[in-house]
């Protein structure tokens, strides 16, 4: 067989997503423009600003806020090494040692590529150089956004903002995980954070006279108690918005579960107290929560494992081990929901699995999800951005999983509730070509009827119409057959006597009904619909 033969035979690759990956199409990305358009609408009436992060951080970033013994962080990051110069100097240099083996004695770090002293006792050194240099300059994918947010909030001095920093984002998110409905390697996220810069003890501004701020001495006990009430009143707020947000969708089924994990006070004793008590059953727990005793005792708590769930009820709940301040937040907290009419059920096992979280936490599930049902995270993470290096801080926010959202808004049929809305309905015409929302379809035949109907299309399109119009002239009946397809609502007829006497015929897709309008009462009709 010839040469050109085999090339000939040879199939293409035929290449596909990337497992865990997905391609979001029309009509259901227009449902995903419409939730985050929602998302901004209801987020700005409650003050918040939009924000946008980069893709990919150092690696570090996330190992340090979410914990380096997470699973996101263990596990599930897209990690990738993105060295500046003086890796990229010290590559070249270990590349100059191979090509004279590393017996003889070989260049010097101030003189790369060119081979002269630096003995081999000096490589295990370079190596672990070297070693410095790779762990330094990873970069990860996000996979999530609220160590960003931190980072940002540092980088951009945001403490001398006007407080406290009200800040959304929307975009994707990567980790490796199994991917399964409602679990993707890439998907969406749209969170909230609210930062605040902490009047730190012994620094308290109390405003003079004069109108000017002086320090004054420790806390009173009424302003540590103010503070409190201040900060179980953001994290009411915050999840108050979300639920908005929600309820603005019509998503069905919404479940709020709220949890107070405590603070760095009480929560290390509860953690003891619960590792002593499960260490007493670790003989009839699985290997996962085996491991956690040691690694993380909270997350048992998590567990979905059958025969795990009579003992986890055993155990002893936090709630009766928060220390008087931690108390005494959570009890504001669940007040001031009820004061905002939200609905929310407890839950002493509500844990979350990354590690910044203090006091609040929350998890919301909605309907249609099976397994993978929480459909919205947060909490409160006072001392994160210190962590990363800022300046006292603290924080509060929330991240939604987009696609499970949209997931359940088109299981319980949502996504057809009101016009606009319909779009991904299986019964609407044009879904097959992928096309949707026609309002006019142009039929035109002739030249003069062209010239008409590219300035029709024009002007209907700048008073907010969708129009299509057929590049070439089809017969009319292929034309209504095209309009019909698309599931447009009305077709435009244009022909020779159209243009002569300056009306134009109307079809009214839906009962086939005609009309005669000028251009002007055409405009006119379709503006009333
Ligand atoms: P998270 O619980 O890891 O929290 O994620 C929030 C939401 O993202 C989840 O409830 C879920 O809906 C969605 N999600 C997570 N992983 C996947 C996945 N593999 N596929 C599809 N959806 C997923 C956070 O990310 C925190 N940053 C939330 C936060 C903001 N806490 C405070 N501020």
């Amino acid at each position: 067989m010839s040469e050109g033969t085999a090339k000939k035979e040879e199939k293409p690759r035929k290449f596909q997503a990337i497992r865990g990956t997905r391609d979001l199409l029309p009509p259901e990305t227009a449902l995903w423009n419409r939730v985050e358009q929602t998302a901004h609408e209801v987020f700005s009436t409650f003050g918040f600003g939009e924000i946008r992060l980069p893709i990919f951080e150092p690696t570090e970033l996330f190992a340090r806020s979410i914990g380096a013994e997470t699973d996101v962080v263990s596990k599930e990051m897209y990690t990738f090494s993105d060295p500046p110069e003086a890796a990229e100097n010290l590559r070249r240099f270990f590349e100059a040692i191979s090509e004279v083996g590393d017996k003889e004695p070989i260049s010097s770090a101030s003189n790369l590529g060119e081979k002269t002293t630096i003995g081999e006792k000096h490589l295990p050194e370079l190596y672990r150089l070297q070693e410095e240099w790779k762990k330094s300059d990873l970069a990860s994918l996000r996979p999530e956004a609220t160590a960003s947010v931190c980072r940002a909030y540092i980088e951009h001095s945001m403490q001398h903002w006007p407080q406290p920093v009200k800040l959304y984002y929307m975009g994707p998110m990567f980790r490796r995980e199994r991917p399964q409905k409602g679990r993707y390697r890439q998907f969406y996220q749209i969170g909230a954070e609210v930062l605040e810069r902490e009047v730190a003890s012994g620094e308290w501004r109390v405003a003079s006279r004069e109108g000017k701020e002086v320090t004054s001495g420790p806390p009173q006990a009424g302003v540590a108690s103010k503070e409190l009430a201040k900060d179980a009143a953001v994290d009411a707020e915050v999840i108050e918005m979300v639920m908005t947000f929600f309820d603005r969708l019509e998503l069905q089924g919404v479940q709020l579960d709220i949890n107070s994990i405590g603070d760095r006070n009480c929560r290390p004793k509860y953690v003891e107290l619960l590792r002593a008590e499960l260490l007493k059953v670790k003989d009839r727990l699985g290997p996962d929560s085996q491991r956690r005793i040691e690694t993380n005792p909270l997350r048992v708590l998590d567990s979905k494992v059958e025969s795990e769930q009579g003992i986890i009820a055993t155990l002893p709940h936090i709630a009766d081990h928060l220390c008087e301040a931690c108390a005494a937040h959570y009890a504001a907290v669940k007040h001031q929901l009820e004061m905002r009419g939200v609905m929310y059920r407890e839950n002493w096992r509500l844990v979350r699995g990354l590690d910044y979280y203090m006091r609040t936490t929350f998890e919301i599930t909605a309907k249609g999800l099976g397994s993978q049902n929480a459909v919205c995270g947060g909490g409160r993470y006072d001392g994160l951005v210190e962590l990363l290096g800022g300046p006292p801080t603290k924080g509060i926010g929330f991240a939604i999983g987009e696609d499970r959202l949209i997931l359940s808004l088109q299981e319980s049929g949502k996504e057809v509730a009101s016009g606009e809305w319909r779009v991904a309905s299986k019964e609407r015409k044009g879904v097959a070509s992928g096309r949707h929302g026609v309002d006019v379809y142009i039929a035109w035949m002739g030249e003069r009827a062209h010239a008409t109907a590219i300035r029709a299309a024009k002007d209907l399109r700048k008073a907010g119409f969708s129009v299509e119009l057929p590049p070439v002239e089809l017969k009319f009946g292929k034309a209504l057959g095209q309009a019909d397809k698309l599931g447009a609502k009305y077709a435009l007829i244009l022909g020779d006597n159209e243009v002569s006497e300056g009306l134009w015929t109307l079809k009214t897709l839906a009962d086939g009904s005609q009309q005669k309008l000028t251009e002007p009462q055409l405009l006119d009709f379709l503006r009333k619909l």
